[in-house]
């Protein structure tokens, strides 16, 4: 399995939208403006693949992207918690990205992508708290920490590891950054592992 050889497939607006759910798939939640689809275009190494944005709220569809083996995707999230939309249009994505996850049997695992500076929000721990119940392997990447000295973002990835100490489902916790590409091999390696399973 290469990553360099995503692309991109289909956008979602909701279940009926998606691939035939068939394969396996790993999905890349977080907040809004936490840095999915930078991390996304980092890990296959395609700057375009997935669009960032310095506005919150760039990716409003459920992205999916294909890798070189048949039935592996990649799949970025909408960002929650993005407070510019309407309460209705917040209702909408809740709603759809509540069937993805419960419904999608593919799903392998789920990344969890928060900013080093800002762990853990309340939707984090939603999401961290949904895994736990339904047995879903989550890696937790903490990106930006090129925005922290080193230092800082040691004693960061501590704190987030003393809270989740008591969650079986996290499987990594990584630090990370797509500018400096800290975290990069751990993060791939483990998708690897969780998509050839
Ligand atoms: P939504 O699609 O709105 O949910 O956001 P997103 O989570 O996909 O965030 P995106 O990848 O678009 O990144 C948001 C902003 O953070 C952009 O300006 C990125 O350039 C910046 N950014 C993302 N990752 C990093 C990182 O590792 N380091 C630094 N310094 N900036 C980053
Ligand atoms: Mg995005």
């Amino acid at each position: 399995l290469s990553f360099n050889s995503a692309r991109f497939m289909v956008s979602a607006s909701k279940l009926n939208e998606c691939p035939a759910d068939i394969g396996a798939e790993v999905a890349f939640a977080g907040r809004s403006n936490a840095g999915k689809s930078s991390a996304l275009n980092t890990i296959t190494v395609n700057g375009k693949l997935a669009r960032t944005s310095k506005t919150p709220g760039r990716t409003r569809l459920i992205n999916f992207f294909s890798l070189n083996r048949e039935n592996t995707r990649l799949v970025d999230l909408p960002g929650y918690g993005y407070a510019r939309v309407s309460r209705d249009m917040k209702d909408d994505w809740q709603t759809h990205l509540g069937h993805y996850l419960n419904d999608r049997r593919c799903l392998r695992g789920l990344v969890l992508v928060m900013d080093i500076r800002h762990p853990l929000t309340e939707f984090d721990q939603t999401m961290v708290q949904w895994c736990q119940h339904n047995t879903m392997p989550l890696m937790i990447l903490a990106t930006k920490s090129d925005k922290l000295k080193f230092g800082q973002a040691k004693t960061a990835m501590l704190g987030i590891r003393q809270k989740l100490n008591e969650f079986s489902c996290v499987q990594h916790l990584i630090m990370f950054s797509s500018s400096n590409k800290t975290g990069l091999d751990e993060c791939r390696q483990a998708l690897v592992h969780w998509l050839e399973a």
